[in-house]
């Protein structure tokens, strides 16, 4: 919450209120306590157990080219050419020119938060939907309105309330696809919907893809990259999930639309990033190395994904009305509803000082139901199970052992 009035030497829009919440001390002191938890929020690939092929992975950081710096704005060459063959793979011709580097998508976001708005402006964000938008949009001087999803045999957008959220001021609609932590897709009909409502409303879309690769079910929508792009659409990705490798900090954003506005915003962008030069030489002629070798860490992290899911639902089957799974499609995690989890928002924290078991709040998310929570289907599978399992009997008799 920005600070808001009175007299400080700092800016109002770092202005938040920093106290710790209820939940992050319950958290912070059942981790000193030193008791055994089972936490189900590990998300960072790099902490769960999965095999990287270090003697192919490093080495490429070391090439003699790092020794020499000629910068490129948009991003070395070679390497947009390997995130260009990254979109042939998914089926979408990208053109070297319509691609721009950057360090991470955050940094995506806040490069296109600044090409879109003027202080005070808004953008459209899902909800519930990943909550580090709205500290990049605050510290980009720039307003978040929700639209509502709802769970209805799946996750929807809610068309009447996105388009009642459109204002004079409204730049954008920002798209996860498919979305963290719902776990869903968005669908093709939506898709089209979307690009209607932004040409009626003179909108760009903002279409974040870094779960792309992880479709847990059916058959996958495919990017926002491939098809027609009626309107100025900037589709993101980056190294963070592609390869499970966060720490390299690699990412870019992929420019698409009519060709006038589409060459207007690069010229643009690129004028953002040649301010900043902010993407390491080492990094990028390594990313092409990178991209090439994404396969053997998604299979994995798919395959860990997919077990956990599994668990899950037969769990789920096991105890009717204790536990519901709002399925996901596609990415890291779900959310999970909890009727019997003491009736309350304060679910996760009830399950910390309960069960010992780390979930995330539903609140953290901005879901207002009741006793949902969400949780990474990537962690270690004993301590998924376990977890889950003391998560239930939590629910069902108020003791898990
Ligand atoms: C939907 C979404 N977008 C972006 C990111 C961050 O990506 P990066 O590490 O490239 O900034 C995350 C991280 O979890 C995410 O969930």
């Amino acid at each position: 919450m920005p600070y808001d009035g009175g007299v400080s030497r700092f800016s109002r829009r770092t202005g938040w209120d920093l106290t710790e919440s209820s939940f992050a001390s319950a958290l912070r002191q059942a981790r000193a306590s030193g008791r055994r938890l089972w936490d189900l929020t590990i998300s960072n690939p790099t902490r769960c157990g999965f095999d990287y092929d270090a003697d192919a992975l490093l080495p490429s950081l070391t090439g003699l080219q790092a020794l020499s710096y000629n910068p490129d704005p948009r991003g070395l060459v070679n390497a947009r050419a390997a995130v260009a063959r990254y979109y042939s793979a998914h089926h979408a011709e990208v053109g070297l020119d319509d691609l721009l580097l950057t360090t991470s998508t955050s940094e995506s976001y806040s490069y296109l938060f600044r090409l879109l708005c003027d202080p005070g402006d808004e953008v459209l964000v899902g909800q519930p939907g990943y909550p580090l938008f709205d500290f990049l949009a605050e510290l980009d001087d720039v307003c978040l309105k929700p639209y509502p999803m709802f769970y209805d045999h799946g996750w929807w957008i809610d068309r009447g309330e996105l388009e009642r959220a459109i204002g004079p001021k409204t730049r954008a609609i920002l798209v996860v696809h498919p979305n963290n932590p719902t776990g869903h897709w968005t669908r093709s009909e939506e898709r089209a919907w979307l690009q209607d409502v932004s040409i009626r409303h003179n909108l760009a879309l903002v279409v974040d893809e870094v779960f792309l690769d992880y479709p847990l079910d059916g058959n996958p929508p495919g990017s926002f990259a491939t098809g027609e792009h009626p309107v100025v659409t900037f589709v993101l990705s980056g190294l963070s999930k592609i390869c499970g490798l966060p720490q390299m900090k690699a990412a870019w954003i992929a420019a698409f639309g009519p060709e006038s506005q589409k060459s207007e915003a690069l010229g643009r962008l690129e004028m953002i990033a040649d301010t900043f030069l902010s993407v390491s030489t080492p990094i990028q002629l390594a990313l092409p190395h990178w991209l090439e070798q994404a396969g053997g860490i998604q299979r994995q992290i798919l395959s860990r994904a997919g077990r956990n899911l599994s668990v899950l639902r037969s769990i789920a089957a096991e105890h009717p009305g204790s536990i519901e799974v709002l399925e996901p499609e596609a990415g890291w995690s779900t959310i999970l509803s909890l009727p019997g989890c003491g009736g309350d928002p304060a679910c996760a924290e009830h399950l910390l000082t309960s069960s010992a078991v780390i979930v995330h709040p539903g609140s953290f998310y901005a879901m207002s139901a009741p006793n949902r929570v969400v949780v990474s289907l990537i962690g270690d599978s004993d301590e998924f199970e376990q977890g889950i399992l003391r998560a239930i009997s939590q629910a069902i008799i108020g003791n898990p052992g």
